[in-house]
């Protein structure tokens, strides 16, 4: 099975918006493997946005991301990478169409409520960088082979 790592971004938390939002994931047969609600170091924050370090957005992007408690979600499902990818919307939530998380609940690129891995190889990554192994949990859900 594939895993793929979610950020319910501080915004989301502060909206009380976490019920709503792991329900979709419950609900489209996402297996939840790892959670935590945490405050994101500014070294952690650094890290994972990598890529982004010399975007004029990303002074923005390290400090909403470190402005509170996120949640961070490990889901497992066949192609769950992509599946949750097309559940959240495109970046910015003006293209993002209704239904996703984007286009249903933000409306700012720079407060898009959710962030999930882009790739199989991103998604190895930030898994080990958010959890350790005894923090991933093994364990069978029955409805599983009716999926
Ligand atoms: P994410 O990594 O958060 O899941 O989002 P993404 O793949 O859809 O977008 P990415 O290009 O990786 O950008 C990371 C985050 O940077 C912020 N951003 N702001 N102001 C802007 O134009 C802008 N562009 C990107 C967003 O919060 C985006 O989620
Ligand atoms: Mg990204």
């Amino acid at each position: 099975m594939e895993q793929t790592l979610v950020i319910l971004k501080p915004n989301a938390v502060q909206r009380e918006l976490i019920g709503d939002l792991i329900s979709r994931f419950e609900r489209r047969g996402l297996k939840i493997t790892a959670m935590k609600l945490c405050s994101i170091s500014t070294e952690t924050a650094a890290h994972h946005y990598r890529e982004h370090l010399e975007e004029p957005f990303y002074e923005d992007l390290i400090s909403f991301i470190t402005s509170g408690p996120s949640v961070i979600i490990v889901l497992e499902s066949l192609a769950a990478v992509t599946i949750v990818r097309s559940m959240v919307g495109t970046t910015n939530p003006a293209d993002a169409a209704p239904g996703t998380i984007r286009g249903d609940f933000a409306t700012s690129p720079g407060h898009n409520m959710i962030h999930a891995s882009d790739s199989i190889e991103s998604a190895k990554k930030e898994i080990e960088l958010f959890f350790s192994s005894d923090e991933m949990m093994n364990y069978k859900l029955s409805v599983r082979p009716w999926l």
